[in-house]
């Protein structure tokens, strides 16, 4: 049995399953272990390309999609952030949808474009993605964790929500609302868009749950980190099984509130800023207006970015360990094809089970 959803329909895809967007990391071969075994895989908004190394954002992302196309026949699509600390995020857009313009094989299975961290308008707006969204099947959908963030994502146009509650892992949002509410809400509100639930998903019961509420699937980032497939460290990885929900602290980045992992690092960073004062930063690091801020907030994305390699290598003290409360219901490392099919199966004996209670 398999479960068809809105999300199966648009995509073609096996199982309404995506992984989530996991920058700065790479996740191309966790993309194609998800596409693999019928899921949507995410190439993520990297700042590495095949060799692990630091490059530049669009180098990284047009390296990766052409890796993961040569390595699959599966669905999946790429994640960019619309922040506007994102260095050129307009040429990002098109110089993206141009690549997948150039390659037929691309044009065919890159089909989901994700953005978020930012404004749903941008990628909407830019010439060359509506070329490609006019040629193509792709559909755009945008990271909404809030109410309001949905109908901004609905009034630009967007195919689809990514609808993230706060108890997900790495980048979130200072509206801190937990997923359960955030999907009734947004059900309520915007019935007939496709969502995709994300944050805090692990298992099939959870999937149920989030079907249930309207969803069309399911992104899971914690639960993919600790795969076998996925190219995280062997350190980071070991990190999930025995932790618990509790492990996990908010934080503020340098791209704003962060879930990460409770170690030496986390522990060090400050504490959520308030959104007013994150903005009056970021807008003068972007103004070029105070100097102080600037360079406070330029230090900020120097450290995650080292902290990022730290993790990379393996430093799981030192480093940036993003993951989600969603640890506590992660017990193994397992294949991402395990993962998809135990999920898929236990969902749907959930809501067989449900229907039972029906008279
Ligand atoms: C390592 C890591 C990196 C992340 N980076 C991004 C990112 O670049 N862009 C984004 O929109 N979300 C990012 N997120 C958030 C995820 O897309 C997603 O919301 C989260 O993983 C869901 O929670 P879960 O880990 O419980 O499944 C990141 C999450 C993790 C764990």
């Amino acid at each position: 049995m398999t479960l068809k959803t809105n999300i199966t329909e648009m995509f073609g895809i096996k199982h309404p399953i995506a992984s989530s967007a996991m920058g700065p990391f790479r996740t191309t071969e966790l993309a194609i272990a998800v596409s693999e075994a019928g899921g949507l895989g995410m190439i993520s908004h990297a700042h590495q390309s095949m060799d692990g190394r630091e490059t530049d954002p669009i180098v990284a992302m047009k390296k990766n999609l052409d890796y993961v196309v040569e390595h699959t026949g599966g669905i999946f699509g790429f994640n960019i952030r619309t922040s506007r600390l994102t260095p050129d995020c307009d040429k990002f857009i098109s110089e993206t949808a141009k690549h997948i313009m150039a390659n037929p094989k691309l044009k065919e299975q890159c089909l989901y474009a994700l953005t978020s961290a930012g404004s749903a308008k941008r990628m909407p707006q830019n010439k060359d993605f509506q070329k490609l969204r006019e040629n193509t099947q792709i559909k755009h959908f945008h990271v909404a964790p809030a109410l309001w963030l949905a109908d901004k994502c609905v009034a630009a146009g967007c195919d689809g929500l990514v609808v993230t509650g706060f108890e997900g892992g790495g980048h979130q949002s200072y509206e801190k609302v937990g997923g359960l509410v955030l999907l009734q809400q947004v059900q309520q509100k915007h019935p007939d868009i496709p969502k995709i639930a994300c944050g805090g998903f692990a298992t099939g019961a959870g999937m149920a749950a989030a079907l249930a509420l309207g969803a069309g699937g399911i992104a899971m980032g914690s639960r993919f980190i600790a795969s076998k497939d996925s190219e995280f460290h062997e350190n980071y990885k070991s990190v999930v099984p025995p932790a618990k929900a509790q492990d996990t602290i908010v934080r503020t980045g340098g791209l704003g509130t962060i879930r990460l992992w409770r170690n030496k690092f986390s522990l060090a960073k400050g504490l959520v800023k308030s959104k007013e004062e994150k903005m009056a930063e970021e807008k003068s690091l972007v103004d070029h207006r105070s100097a102080i801020s600037q360079e406070d907030l330029a230090e900020e994305l120097r450290k995650d970015a080292i902290a990022a390699f730290a993790t990379y290598d393996g430093d799981v003290e030192n480093g940036y360990v993003l993951l989600g409360q969603s640890i506590g219901a992660i017990n193994q490392i397992k294949s991402v094809s395990d993962i998809i099919e135990t999920v898929i199966k236990d969902a749907e004996k959930a809501l067989k089970k449900a229907i039972t209670f029906m008279e």
